[in-house]
């Protein structure tokens, strides 16, 4: 019988679900400092407030989450796309990506890892857990302080002025539309 749905090649599984904003992860050890795209990024809880992303273990950004056991996830918008793209184009291991791409950074609150000036808002995190799954960690972070542009949150994000950027699979992005209120 038809139904009304087309079946999705389970290789493209995560698309159905993974349209919230593509993160930007910057991280620091010792001299290092680094900043990575990364569109699996996901809340674990709000009491304790806890965030988890999977990274590829071979990105400069695994080895540098756990030699420092912190990061920060840096919400992407319309002003950093670019930069957020070139920062997922090439390994931190051999480029100072926040130096070539242009970058803004500020010293972060709780954690010594640099956050992004233009993105429209910031996790700090410290790791309290991390799962190895065959090539990727998802490193499981305590969310220690949370900021959001100023005019761009009031409790929840005004599309219009967050901008925020979304990964819906392979070379496309999404900007969200209006929000609305249910009843
Ligand atoms: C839009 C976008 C989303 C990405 N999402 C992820 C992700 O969720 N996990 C991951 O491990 N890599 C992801 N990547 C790939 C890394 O960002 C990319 O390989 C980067 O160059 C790694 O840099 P590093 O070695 O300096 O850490 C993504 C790349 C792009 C462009």
């Amino acid at each position: 019988m038809k139904t009304p749905f087309k079946s999705v090649p389970l290789k493209q599984f995560y698309r159905l679900i993974n349209h919230g904003p593509c993160v930007v992860v910057t991280t620091a050890s010792g001299k290092s400092k680094n900043a990575a795209p990364i569109a699996w990024a996901m809340p674990v809880n709000d009491e304790p407030p806890l965030a988890a992303i999977s990274v590829a273990d071979t990105h400069f950004t695994a080895e540098l989450i756990k030699k420092s056991g912190e990061f920060a996830i840096n919400v992407a918008n319309e002003a950093i796309l670019k930069e957020m793209l070139f920062c997922g184009s090439v390994s931190g291991r051999k480029t100072d990506k926040i130096k070539k791409s242009g970058l803004s950074v500020i010293k972060g609150k709780k954690i010594k890892v640099p956050v992004l000036k233009d993105c429209a808002g910031y996790l700090e995190c410290r790791v309290i857990d991390s799962i190895e799954y065959g090539g990727v960690t998802v490193f499981v972070g305590k969310v220690l302080y949370a900021a959001a542009k100023r005019g761009a949150f009031d409790s929840c994000w005004v599309p219009e002025k967050a901008k925020t950027v979304h990964h819906i699979g392979g070379k496309f992005f999404a900007f969200t539309g209006s929000r609305f209120q249910s009843e």
